[in-house]
C-alpha cells in the first residue's frame, strides 16, 4: 500500500531550524555539508516543557542526533553498489513508495572478520521530498536505540552531475514483513500466538517513542509493513521518513501537512492535520483488527461493503455472535475466542473518534500483556485451546431461568462451540462437557 501526502496549509514555525550535518557526497567531496531545513510548528531551537511545576529544558531529536550519531557508518555510492552487485535486480527485496530495498553484504568496520548482511534502500529520486525523508528517518533512527525498532547501520548521500542519491543501510530483518506474513498466501498462516507476540512488541516499540524519550516521537505511518520480522519473528518497526517530533510545552498537538498511508491514518488528523501521538494510537487499532482478519485495511477487490475494513468489522461487533465471523480463516479454530474478543474490543479503544479517548500505548502494553496472559493459560502444552464460556453477549438480554434450564443453554453453547473444534482440541471440550 503506498502512502498519500496530502498536503494542507502548513503552519509555519517563528523560527525554522536546520537539520543537522549529514554528509554528503557530492562529486568526489565526501565531506560536503548538506543542510535542509525543517518545517514544524513547535521547532524552536531549544523548546521547554512545564511538568509538575518544574522547568525542564528539552532537547531536539536534531540535537540528540549530533550527540549520538557517531555511531552511524557513511557510505560511499561505490561501496553500496559494490555491496548489491550494482543493484542487481536479482537482490531486490522489496518496493515501497519511496524506493527500492535491496539485500546487499557490507565489510565489518575495520574491514576484518565476517560480511555483514544488510538491508539497502536507494530512494527514488525525486528531489526534495526524498531528500527531507531521508533525512527525517538518518536522524531519527541515528537517535532511537530498542529492540523493537529497525537498526540503522549508516547512509549515503550522493550530489552528483546526475542528481541525488539517498541510501539507507539497516539491519537485515530475515522474515520480511508483517504484511507478508498475513496477507500473502505463498507464506504458511502466522499461528495465534505469534500475531499476538508480534502485536505486543510493536507495541512497546511505539511506547518507547512516545513516552519514554526524551523528545516525543510520533511514528506517523504504522502499519503492517512497516512491522519487519527477524529470523526469531521478532518484530522491529521501520520507516522513519514520516516520522515527527511531538507537541512540546503547552501544545496539545503538531500541526503538519498530512502525510501516511490510506486505510492506516487516523481520520481526526486527515481533516485537521493536527498531529498527535493518538494518531499512532489510531493507526495501532487497524493493525490489531488486521491480525484477528487477515485482511488489510483496504481491499478494492471485495465487494463494497467490505473494502473498508473498519467499516465491514463493525458489522461484527465484539459483544455479538456473530464476532466470530470475522476471523481468519487461516486460523482455523487455534485461537482463543476469548482472546480475540479482547483484542477487538481494544482495537475498538484506539479506534474511537475523539483522539483524547484513545489509550496511551502504554496502557495498550499493559492490556496486551493481561490478553495474552490469560490466553496463554487458556492453552494446553499441546498448543491447542481450552473452551470456556465466551463473553457475555449483549444482544439480548438474559431471561431469568432455574438452574437447569441455565444448565441447558450452557450445553447447547458448548454443543455450538464443539462444531467449530476439531482434533485434540474436541476432545477436550467432549470432557469439559461429560463434567458438567
Ligand atoms: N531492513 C530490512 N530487512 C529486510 N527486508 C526489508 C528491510 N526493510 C525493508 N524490507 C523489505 O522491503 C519492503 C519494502 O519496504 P519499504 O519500507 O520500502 O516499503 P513499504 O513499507 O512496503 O511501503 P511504504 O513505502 O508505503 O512504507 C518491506 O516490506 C520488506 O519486505
Ligand atoms: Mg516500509
Amino acid at each position: 500500500m503506498k502512502c498519500f501526502h496530502y498536503f494542507k496549509d502548513r503552519t509555519k514555525s517563528k523560527e525554522q531550524r536546520s537539520a543537522p550535518i549529514l554528509k554528503c557526497e557530492s562529486k568526489s567531496d565526501i565531506s560536503a555539508a548538506d543542510r535542509v531545513s525543517k518545517s514544524s510548528c513547535s521547532a524552536t531551537s531549544e523548546r521547554v516543557a512545564k511538568s509538575s511545576g518544574s522547568t525542564t529544558s528539552l532537547r531536539s531529536v536534531t540535537e540528540l542526533y549530533e550527540e549520538r550519531a557517531q555511531n552511524l557508518r557513511v557510505f560511499s555510492f561505490s561501496e553500496l553498489a559494490r555491496a548489491t552487485n550494482n543493484f542487481n535486480r536479482l537482490l531486490k527485496i522489496g518496493e515501497g513508495g519511496f524506493g527500492s530495498v535491496y539485500k546487499g553484504t557490507i565489510k565489518p568496520v575495520g574491514g576484518k572478520g565476517d560480511p555483514i548482511v544488510v538491508a539497502i534502500k536507494k530512494l527514488n529520486r525525486d528531489g526534495f521530498q526524498g531528500h527531507k525523508q531521508w533525512v527525517a528517518e538518518v536522524q531519527f533512527l541515528g537517535v532511537v536505540e530498542h529492540p523493537n525498532l529497525v537498526k540503522l547501520i549508516g547512509y549515503c548521500a550522493v550530489d552528483g552531475e546526475r542528481g541525488i542519491q539517498r541510501l539507507l543501510v539497516y539491519e537485515f530483518m530475515q522474515n520480511k514483513s508483517l504484511e507478508d506474513h498475513l496477507f500473502n498466501r505463498a507464506y504458511p498462516a502466522l499461528s495465534w500466538e505469534r500475531r499476538l507476540q508480534i502485536v505486543l512488541e510493536a507495541a512497546h516499540g511505539l511506547a518507547y517513542l512516545h513516552e519514554e524519550l526524551e523528545v516525543q516521537v510520533i511514528f506517523r505511518d504504522f502499519k503492517a509493513s512497516n512491522v519487519l520480522l527477524d529470523e526469531d519473528f521478532k518484530p522491529k518497526l521501520s520507516d522513519f521518513g514520516l516520522a515527527r517530533e511531538g507537541p512540546t510545552g503547552e501544545h496539545t498537538h503538531v500541526s503538519t501537512a498530512v502525510v501516511g498511508t490510506y486505510g492506516y491514518a487516523a481520520p481526526d488528523y486527515i481533516e485537521t492535520g493536527h498531529l498527535t501521538a493518538k494518531s499512532d494510537v489510531w493507526s495501532f487499532g487497524v493493525v490489531l483488527y488486521e491480525i484477528l482478519t487477515g485482511r488489510r485495511s483496504l481491499e478494492r477487490d471485495r465487494p463494497r461493503p467490505e473494502q473498508k475494513l473498519l467499516d465491514w468489522v463493525k458489522q461484527y461487533p465484539a459483544n455479538s455472535r456473530k464476532f466470530g465471523m470475522i476471523m481468519d480463516p487461516r486460523l482455523g479454530n487455534q485461537y482463543s475466542h476469548s482472546a480475540a474478543v479482547a483484542i477487538a474490543r481494544l482495537a475498538d479503544s484506539c479506534l474511537v473518534k475523539s483522539a483524547r479517548d484513545r489509550p496511551k500505548m502504554s496502557e495498550v502494553v499493559e492490556k496486551l500483556k493481561q490478553i495474552i496472559h490469560v490466553s496463554g493459560e487458556l492453552t494446553s502444552p499441546d498448543g491447542s485451546f481450552k473452551f470456556v464460556e465466551d463473553d457475555p453477549v449483549d444482544e439480548k438480554p438474559p431471561k431469568k431461568t432455574g438452574a437447569s434450564e441455565s444448565a441447558k443453554r450452557r450445553m447447547a453453547h458448548l454443543a455450538k462451540l464443539g462444531e467449530r473444534v476439531g482434533g485434540v482440541s474436541r476432545r477436550r471440550f467432549m470432557i469439559m462437557q461429560r463434567q458438567m
